[in-house]
């Protein structure tokens, strides 16, 4: 595939590599438009397409984009929610490489309890009718992880740990504000001890103090627990808070990766420049990841570069199908950018 070596480019930094927990190659992932929207019935989409990267032990990698740009589909492939078509996905259980695809998911049922996702909206993913103790312990007592009274010890543990009073355990989702919920899913996702907490969007919804406190929770739960994170979301302010790495995904691919610091400092790709130049937002809320123009289209995509259409530096090369293969890896080895201009382009 003309790809192929932008596929290796991966997750480039000395930990990464040598400690991973999470290793994605080139992952796609398609989906095939009802009949009839937007005037087709054979229209497929790259919802992910072609993307590589690597999260650390103990890491807390930050997945960023603009809607529509993957970022909720990558993370769904891991948890199984939909099977990916290509490339390869392995996590590291104590040093060990297991696939992530459908049939070694069946073989390793224990993988999903190594892996927890935790979806943006806490009140669509709580059952209204159970109890918080029923929450928390469906699960490890459903898959036999543990008895009912090491489940409820584990949940009077967690619901300390997240700050919730015990008299929660009783109580039903109804009864909690939105911060609280969050609170709930995540004593949930931490009750099989997860070592990949993939948090997708959880403090969107929530007010501009509770993000801080929730994003705070989560920075002192991994230190206390020491799991990695895969933290996704559109507010580059909330991914820069918590991450150590960032990516950022245009149109289904990865275009840019580096240190938060370095994003900040040194962006590389046209995209991220883009994001970074607009103005923050005076009323302290985070500065969302959109830039000026159209945005992308997946229904018909441009034939060559995604950022195309938008990118101030595009010229013909960029148009064409064989871009790709122009692209060139950064200059540094822990950066990685998806542009034929990186490294050339003046501050
Ligand atoms: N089940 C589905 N069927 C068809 N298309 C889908 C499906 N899920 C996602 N898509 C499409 O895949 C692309 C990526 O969507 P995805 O939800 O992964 O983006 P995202 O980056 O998480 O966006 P957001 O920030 O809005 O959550 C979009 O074009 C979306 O319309
Ligand atoms: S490849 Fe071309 S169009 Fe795409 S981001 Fe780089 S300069 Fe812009
Ligand atoms: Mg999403």
């Amino acid at each position: 595939m003309s790809d192929g070596k932008i596929r290796d480019c991966g997750s480039r930094t000395a930990a990464a590599a040598a400690s991973p927990l999470l290793r994605i190659r080139g992952m796609r992932k398609q989906f095939r438009l009802e009949a009839g929207l937007f005037g087709s019935d054979k229209k497929q989409v790259y919802a992910v397409n072609g993307v590589s990267l690597t999260v650390a032990k103990g890491e807390t990698y930050g997945l960023v984009g603009e809607s529509g740009s993957g970022k909720s589909t990558l993370a769904k492939c891991l948890v199984n929610v939909y099977p990916y078509d290509e490339g390869e996905v392995l996590f590291y259980d104590s040093g060990t490489p297991y696939s992530l695809d459908v049939k070694s998911r069946k073989k390793y049922p224990a993988l999903t309890h190594k892996i927890k996702y935790i979806f943006q909206d806490p009140a669509a993913s709580l059952d209204p009718r159970m109890t918080v103790e029923e929450i928390l312990t469906i699960g490890v007592r459903y898959a036999k992880l543990m008895s009912r009274s090491e489940a409820r010890q584990k949940a009077l543990f967690l619901t300390d740990a997240v700050g919730l009073t015990r008299d929660s355990l009783d109580r039903r989702p109804a009864d909690f504000s939105g911060g609280q919920r969050q609170r709930i899913s995540l004593a949930r996702a931490l009750m099989s001890s997860p070592d990949l907490l993939i948090c997708d969007e959880v403090v969107s919804a929530l007010d501009v103090s509770v993000q801080g406190q929730i994003l705070n929770l989560l920075t002192d739960l991994k230190k206390e627990f020491g799991f990695s994170m895969l933290f996704i979301a559109h507010d580059l302010g909330v991914v820069s808070y918590i991450s150590d790495r960032i990516g950022v995904m245009y149109g289904g691919r990865l275009t840019e990766e580096a240190e938060a610091r370095e994003l900040f400092s040194s962006p590389m790709h046209p995209y991220t420049r883009l994001l970074l130049a607009s103005v923050p937002r005076a009323d302290g809320r985070f500065l969302q990841v959109s830039a000026a123009g159209e945005p992308f289209d997946a229904v018909n995509p441009p034939p060559g570069c995604p950022f195309a259409p938008r990118c101030p530096f595009v010229n013909d090369d960029c148009r064409k199908k064989e871009w790709l293969s122009g692209c060139r890896n950064a200059t540094a080895e822990s950066r990685y950018c998806l542009c034929l201009k990186c490294g050339q382009l003046s501050r």
